[in-house]
């Protein structure tokens, strides 16, 4: 192994802790590699094919030679693409000076934390939160305050919380709903609540993730705050993308929509990073949404199937439970009757990160441990996968869990 001076790295980096879900994914792979049979449970991202008619939007698009660089911030019918997107989902009004594109919803929050984060700046973000958010924040130079949002008030953060975290260093809150890890949901109402704290503090945003917008069940409505609340209008950046709803994970398409100024800012930070999202991955996702959005409904009803499959065979499970969420792909089980039990293997149960551990080297089932999301104790299944593994991961956990002592 070649070594490094201790001072060449940057000391950014000493602000970012390592990603916690590493350890039980290296784990995963050596098992995996060792012949057991693993089964994971840990994916982020839809295991739908793209649909073909956005594939072929995609392979026009290398056909005709849209293959060069082009504006920074998007093509100009992806813009136009997504205003009409954001009128029609949202009643939102943007323009296309309105509007940038990434290189998928994580880039373009990044570059929105890096366009605004000065030292001392905190942002509030309700745990369980999206594993990335702190981190980007720590390495924009900023301060991520965490709001446990729990069990009781279904991970969803109240009025009061929010006012009481609020601070006059507060510069944003981001707000995920559908959320990952949970798939909780704001109702309108809810998030009303949370807008009209916000109206008496005009010194903070809001950076919504509306990543999982499309995949809600049951009778749930998505609601974005600045369609909530138009008083929010002008200081709220709506993030988005193409990645989950279109199963477009690969091609690396996320947006923004807000207050012209911002969005230069954050065109400014890709301009002198990764410049332009891939030009075929563009014309790809124009498709995307400006073509048929019916198959949306097909991949809900296989989601809605295994979510009902999961929540129940996972409350099944002695000492689990396990709330049904209104939305994404994920479950998010509480694991506080299992605290304190011994494993067959004899490892006492001490904390979620244990769990996943003794779950994952005892019946190969991985998932990813809550204290990676801010909130414990818990573990989060995804269940974008087949309804065999589902059935097979979830007995199981089961059987994992009845053998406690
Ligand atoms: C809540 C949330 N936001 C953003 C992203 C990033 O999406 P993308 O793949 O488009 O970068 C993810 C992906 O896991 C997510 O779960």
């Amino acid at each position: 192994m070649s070594s490094i001076p201790d001072d060449f790295l940057s000391k950014t980096l000493a602000r970012v802790k390592p990603s916690p879900t590493i350890a039980v994914s290296n784990l995963a792979a050596e098992l995996k590699a060792a012949g057991k049979d693993v089964i994971g449970l840990g994916a982020g991202e839809p295991d739908f094919d793209t649909p073909q008619n956005i594939k072929d939007a995609g392979i026009a698009a290398i056909t005709a030679g849209k293959t060069k660089y082009t504006a920074v911030d998007g093509i100009a019918e992806l813009k136009s693409a997504i205003c009409a997107k954001l009128k029609r989902d949202n009643n939102l009004s943007y323009v296309n000076a309105q509007v940038t594109v990434g290189t998928g919803g994580k880039q373009i929050l990044y570059n929105a934390l890096m366009a605004t984060m000065n030292a001392g700046d905190e942002v509030i973000i309700p745990a369980p939160y999206w594993v990335s958010y702190p981190d980007m924040v720590l390495l924009a130079g900023g301060t991520p305050v965490a709001v446990e949002a729990g069990i009781e008030t279904g991970f969803k953060m109240t009025p009061a919380q929010l006012e009481a975290a609020i601070t006059p260093k507060t510069k944003w809150l981001i707000f995920n709903s559908p959320s990952n890890p949970t798939g909780a949901g704001y109702t309108a109402a809810e998030l009303k609540g949370l807008t009209d704290v916000l109206l008496r503090h005009p010194h903070v945003w809001v950076m919504t993730d509306d990543m999982y917008e499309h995949l809600v069940f049951d009778d749930f409505k998505f609601a974005t705050p600045a369609e909530v609340e138009p008083k929010l209008y002008a200081r709220t950046l709506t993030c988005n993308g193409v990645s989950k709803a279109y199963a477009m994970t690969g091609w690396r398409i996320g947006y923004a929509a807000g207050p012209q100024p911002l969005i230069a800012a954050m065109r400014k930070i890709q301009s002198q990073s990764t410049s332009n999202p891939c030009s075929v991955s563009q014309w790809a996702a124009v498709e995307a949404l400006n073509g048929p959005q019916d198959f949306l409904a097909v991949n809900n009803a296989t989601f809605l199937r295994r979510r009902n499959l999961v929540v129940e065979m996972l409350n099944s499970a002695t000492g689990i439970t396990c709330p049904t969420p209104d939305g994404a792909f994920y479950v998010y089980p509480n694991i506080a009757g299992c605290l304190g039990k011994t494993t067959p293997a004899g490892t006492k149960i001490t904390d979620d990160q244990v769990f996943a551990t003794a779950l994952l080297e005892e019946t190969g089932v991985a998932v990813v441990f809550g204290a990676a999301f801010g909130l414990s104790p818990n573990f989060r299944v995804s269940y974008a996968t087949s309804d065999t593994n589902l059935i097979e991961a979830c007995t199981r956990i089961q059987t994992f869990c009845a053998a406690l002592s």
